[in-house]
């Protein structure tokens, strides 16, 4: 028996560091996935090749944290986490082919665990619904991989619809399919890779945690989202600026994720687009997660006349998406390529993208 399952990538369009606070995001599936071809078998480990990477790495069935690192500990992590679930793991050979691009901020790893996840419980019959399925492969990410992070980049991958966004609440753990679709109203979804690999993501991404848990803890709260009805005044109350400001960014871009969706039920992009400026200056100056490279891309997509553009993902590198009127998009490109090469950037790649599925069985 042969198993082919595939999870995509996502972009988030509004609603960044969000999601460990217990608050919203808007991410869309892309049209790029991974895809795992997986043959069960009885032995004890699986086999596991990837085509970006050389070589054959054996995981053991009870593979621990620690044991497996680089790309192969995304699937070691699997299945360890599955196992620690009380779920059952065959062994078997698996191969690995992908289409999302890795370190770019488009969520290669969430793809890699999904697309893992789902060929391991098609193989056993397991059934769980996409929320279990999230935490299983966010087990994997936080405590085999070693990476603080939270569920969105596993619902999107998991819950992806064409034309669709999806609005998630993670204090209800929610999911809502939102329509989005910009090109049927001639609007160009652009996502435009800087090609800048992150820096300290890691240290800085935990950093950014743990400031805002050092807000709700001072306001007497479990999460930022328990005073997201009060509004910003009560931030007077965090008396370190630095944690104060990192949280105001939170309960801004939790009110621009429901502005968004509310622009949308109109095909508003015009302020969609303008929430999504907004979001990249809190991300720039409030959260301080943007590059000045990042900044150069956005800022410079808007000047040439783009509805709006901010970084998307974890930040310090990776992508900027943008919303342009279809007919402006090439000459939006072209700024943007310029003004990169004369600061000394590397080459962006740009590509209009659109909603797509989630992650399914192929064969
Ligand atoms: C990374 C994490 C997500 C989320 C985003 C920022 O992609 O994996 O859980 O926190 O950063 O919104």
């Amino acid at each position: 028996m042969e198993i082919r399952y595939a999870a995509p990538g996502r972009i988030n369009l509004i609603g960044e560091h969000t999601d460990y606070n217990d608050g919203y995001a808007l991410p869309i599936a892309l049209p790029q996935r991974t895809t795992v071809t997986y043959t069960p078998d009885d032995r004890d480990a699986l086999t596991v090749r990837s085509d970006r990477e050389d070589g054959v790495v054996t995981v053991a069935l009870h593979t621990a944290p620690g044991e497996i690192t680089g790309w192969a500990a995304y699937v070691a992590g699997v299945v360890w986490a599955l196992r620690a679930a009380g779920h059952p793991v065959h062994g078997g050979t698996m191969t690995i082919t992908s289409e999302v691009e890795m370190g770019s901020g488009v969520a290669s790893s969430a793809a890699l665990e999904c697309a893992v996840l789902g060929a391991l419980t098609e193989a056993t019959g397991v059934r769980m619904g996409p929320v279990d399925l999230a935490r299983i492969a966010q087990r994997a990410e936080n405590d085999y991989v070693g990476a603080p992070t939270g569920l969105m980049d596993q619902l999107a991958s998991l819950c992806g619809e064409p034309g669709h966004a999806l609005l998630i609440d993670f204090r209800e753990l929610t999911v809502r399919p939102v329509a989005f679709d910009p090109d049927a109203a001639g609007i160009a979804l652009l996502l435009i890779n800087s090609r800048a690999p992150h820096r300290h993501a890691g240290g800085e991404y935990a950093e950014r945690r743990r400031s805002c848990e050092r807000a709700a803890a001072e306001l007497g709260v479990a999460s930022l989202r328990d005073v997201q009805d009060g509004g910003v005044a009560v931030l007077d109350r965090v008396s370190d600026p630095v944690a104060a400001r990192r949280a105001r960014h939170i309960l801004t871009d939790n009110n621009r994720v429901l502005e968004v969706v509310a622009a949308l039920k109109d095909r508003d992009f015009a302020t969609v687009g303008r929430l999504w400026t907004a979001s990249q200056a809190s991300m720039r100056d409030d959260f301080e997660i943007t590059t000045e490279h990042i900044d150069l891309i956005a800022d410079t997509a808007v000047e040439a006349g783009a509805l709006g553009a901010r970084m998307t993902g974890g930040g310090f590198g990776g992508c900027v998406i943008a919303l342009v009127n279809a007919a402006r998009a090439d000459a939006v490109a072209d700024a943007v390529r310029m003004a990169v090469r004369t600061a000394g950037h590397p080459e962006p790649a740009f590509i209009r993208t659109r909603a797509g599925a989630g992650a399914q069985r192929l064969g």
